[in-house]
């Protein structure tokens, strides 16, 4: 039943870290026999279908099943009023905490209609066109009440949490006296800035495949970014041990954030299977992927700077309104890249949320730091102009060189390249720093720039390297590939640290039997993984190297174990490179097939060492106890062609420059900064999921109506990366690059428009009505 993947369309190449490697999945993936979670054709299997509430507050008052009943092939209807019972729910915030559920609300435990698209019955049928018509036969009547639809509703409860996202953030936060100086501050500056509700639509839309091989053992197919988090939330849900909860995810199609939590959907197709004592699978349609799995919330940020008339930031108070969901206080972080970008010596931020009836919110691309960059660094560039100041020129002006927020150093920063690599490739010189002046026959030209910048989230997780006499290796992380390439570059971590050739290694991922490694989200799979393997591979020579020195007939007999390094899989001494010999000839000597090892990847570890970079701190540093400050940063640069007459924005070039620390493949780093960059687009000039203010319904749920941009609006791009080497961040040096190349792209949009226009859109998307 395992899909293990067929390898491998490489050629070996020594010293394959870095290299442009096709990926190792490719031909699997366009040959069709990668298998998605959805597409395990289990003995047995009977489709689930969702049938949703129309309805955004109020009661169920009555189920009709029978008619649905009646229909050929139907095997079961569970409602609120048959659903096998669960160990726990997230209806209480204890029983939300155990799961690790993004909504402290499961739909199909009660009668309560709390948001449009509710899951109030799954139909279980022999096919899933059967379920889907019963879905259409059961009758539900509801007693309806009026909805509220968003926090600009004046019925809206708004209030200031202390919190946000779970305890994870504060509510408010306070650098200095920021009011005071901005009372003394020569120049004073207030911008407000709308984001449109964006929906992550993954082109692999959520699915879940459940089967039950005893009454309490299951097994689930999983279309998530971390089978582990998954595995604990049903554990926690059905109140078995984790080991009797496997859950299997070996390819995504992608994820964006909507994956990385276990949804009702999930638990509900879990509950279902065991319900029908068969195995089931539930794939969402489009439209319900609008409201099974979050979005990012619909917000609004007021952004005040003080400032001197050079420029120089004084002091900056940032608020954010948002709308969240009855039950939790979920916001994005916005503040906290606007507290660290530029040395600004007061800062204050307060959120304020307004409880409407959505589900809940989530992380989507670039939590908080995409929208926050979008309000810092248009108001950055509008300070520019207001004082003719070239808008790189004031970032220099302000630029941060250790971390405003919390006074630490950076571990490594290289945003100052960035910026002159970026300028230089995209001929920022030639700007002519008047808005609205320079023109391609009737279109209008702008130039934009804005920084980028995410931070290297704590994050651990383990990874088994088994090495082969044969001279291959098996080296496994439960981790996941959202379509970005951890088996191409864990494949090139693994290869160069054992030796070999990547085509002599086979990376096995996606999978709860295999050592834990985190979810793929927040940036940090590419850095911890990357880390584990190495450190397993550590683990393998350290084995070798003992097997070695007490071996007599080894050339190494006798030597120290710390004169002994290994060089491209030879074992041999340090000062007498001659001394030594092959692994393959040590493990057949002594009859070994193999010898496993195992490592763990830590943040905030030394390079190479995978020992805790602050010696003077705790073993496992903590983002407040560590050192540093980890980020990773960049600078993207754009041009846009606006036509005056039609308003329509055309991204015409395109330049993103990065430092991230160590870049594991050339080819998927640079996929990554263009897909960032393409969604940052998207936010900017198109993405928006309507809510209906009566009806508290999307009005575009379905990936037709809600626009992403396609090859067409997307020009050429050129991606470049610093050489970073970062000594303290983790045992590879590396900091992730999947959030950071969304961050800053929707205000270097807007600051490309504002410089051909001279009109300053705060108000996102920037669609042709708000040019005209
Ligand atoms: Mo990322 S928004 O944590 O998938």
């Amino acid at each position: 039943m395992e899909n293990e993947p067929a390898f491998f369309e490489t050629s070996p190449t020594p010293g394959v870290v870095g290299q442009p490697l096709n990926r190792v999945d490719g031909r699997d993936k366009v040959m069709g026999k990668a298998k998605y979670s959805a597409e395990y054709p289990l003995p047995g299997l009977v489709y689930g279908v969702l049938k949703t509430s129309d309805i955004a507050k109020g009661r169920i008052q009555s189920i009709d099943t029978s008619l649905a009943l009646k229909e050929p092939g139907v095997v079961q209807i569970l409602t609120h009023l048959n659903l096998p019972k669960l160990a726990k729910t997230p209806n209480d915030p204890e029983g939300k905490k155990a799961i690790g559920a993004p909504m402290g609300f499961l739909p199909m435990t009660s009668d309560v209609i709390h948001y449009a698209g509710q899951p109030v019955a799954l139909i279980v049928a022999d096919t899933f066109e059967r379920a889907t018509q019963a879905a259409a036969l059961v009758r539900v009547s509801y007693a309806a009440e009026a909805p509220i639809a968003a926090y600009t509703d004046k019925r809206a409860e708004l209030f200031n949490p202390e919190k946000i996202q779970d305890g994870k953030a504060d509510g408010y936060t306070r650098r200095g006296d920021a009011r005071a100086a901005l009372a003394s501050a020569p120049i004073k500056m207030t911008a407000v800035y709308t984001h449109a509700i964006n929906h992550h639509n993954p082109m692999e839309p959520g699915s879940t495949t459940a089967i039950w091989e005893a009454p309490d053992r299951v097994t689930v197919y999983e279309s998530t970014q971390g089978v582990t988090r998954t595995q604990k939330s049903l554990s926690a849900y059905l109140g078995l041990p984790q080991d009797q909860v496997r859950v299997i995810t070996k390819f995504l199609g992608g994820g964006f954030g909507c994956k990385g939590s276990c949804w009702p959907h999930t638990v509900l197709t879990v509950q279902a299977a065991k319900a029908v004592g068969r195995p089931v699978k539930l794939v969402l349609s489009r439209k319900q992927q609008f409201t099974s799995m979050g979005h990012r919330e619909d917000q609004t940020q007021t952004l005040t700077l003080g400032a001197s008339k050079e420029g120089k930031l004084l002091a900056l108070i940032h608020e954010k309104t948002s709308t969240t969901s009855p039950w939790d206080n979920y916001a994005e972080a916005n503040s906290k890249i606007i507290n660290l970008l530029y040395d600004c010596p007061t800062f204050e931020s307060h959120y304020q949320l307004g409880r409407a009836n959505v589900m809940t919110s989530t992380f989507t691309r670039a939590p908080g730091e995409a929208p926050g960059s979008f309000a810092i660094e248009c108001s950055m560039d509008d300070l520019a102009y207001q004082l003719g100041i070239d808008p790189l020129e004031i970032r220099l002006r302000n630029y941060a060189e250790k971390d405003p927020s919390t006074g630490q150093p950076w571990s490594s920063k290289s945003l100052r390249q960035c910026y002159a690599r970026g300028a230089e490739l995209f001929g920022w010189s030639k700007r002519n720093p008047k808005a609205g002046a320079t023109r391609n026959g009737r279109l209008l030209v702008g130039y934009g720039m804005a920084t980028a910048s995410y931070p290297v989230h704590n994050s651990q997780g383990t990874a088994r390297v088994r090495l082969y006499a044969d001279g291959h290796a098996v080296v496994q992380a439960g981790a996941t590939d959202l379509g970005t390439g951890t088996y191409t570059v864990m494949t090139q971590v693994a290869a160069d640290s054992l030796g070999l050739a990547p085509d002599k290694i086979r990376f096995e991922l996606g999978d709860t039997k295999l050592p834990t490694a985190p979810n793929s989200g927040g940036s940090v799979a590419a850095g911890t993984v990357s880390s584990s393997v190495y450190m397993a591979a550590q683990d393998v020579w350290e084995r070798l190297t003992k097997m070695a020195i007490k071996d007599p007939k080894s050339p190494l007999f006798q030597a120290k174990a710390e004169d002994v390094a290994v060089e491209k899989g030879r074992l041999q001494l340090k000062k007498n490179a001659s001394k030594g010999e092959d692994f393959m000839a040590l493990m057949k000597r002594a009859g070994l097939d193999d010898v496993e090892g195992t490592g763990q990847g830590k943040y905030g570890a030394g390079y190479e060492t995978g020992r805790p970079s602050n010696p003077a701190g705790p073993q496992n540093n903590t983002e407040s106890e560590a050192k540093h400050s980890m980020h990773s940063f960049g600078a993207h640069f754009c041009e846009v062609q606006v036509d005056p007459d039609l308003g329509t924005v055309r991204v015409t070039r395109w330049v993103s420059v990065h430092g991230a620390g160590r870049i594991l493949n050339a080819k998927t780093a640079r996929s990554q900064i263009i897909g960032g960059s393409i969604f940052g687009i998207g936010a900017a000039l198109m993405e928006a999921t309507a809510r209906d203010p009566h009806y508290a319904r999307y009005t575009n749920a379905d990936l037709g109506d809600y626009h992403i941009p396609v090859n067409a609006d997307i020009p050429d791009m050129t991606v470049e990366f610093i050489d970073e080497h970062d000594p303290y961040i983790n045992a590879m040096g590396v900091k992730g690059i999947g959030e950071i190349s969304m961050v800053g792209v929707s205000a270097a949009v807007a600051n490309a428009v504002f410089h051909a226009t001279g009109k300053r859109v705060r108000d996102l998307p920037i669609t042709p009505d708000k040019i005209l």
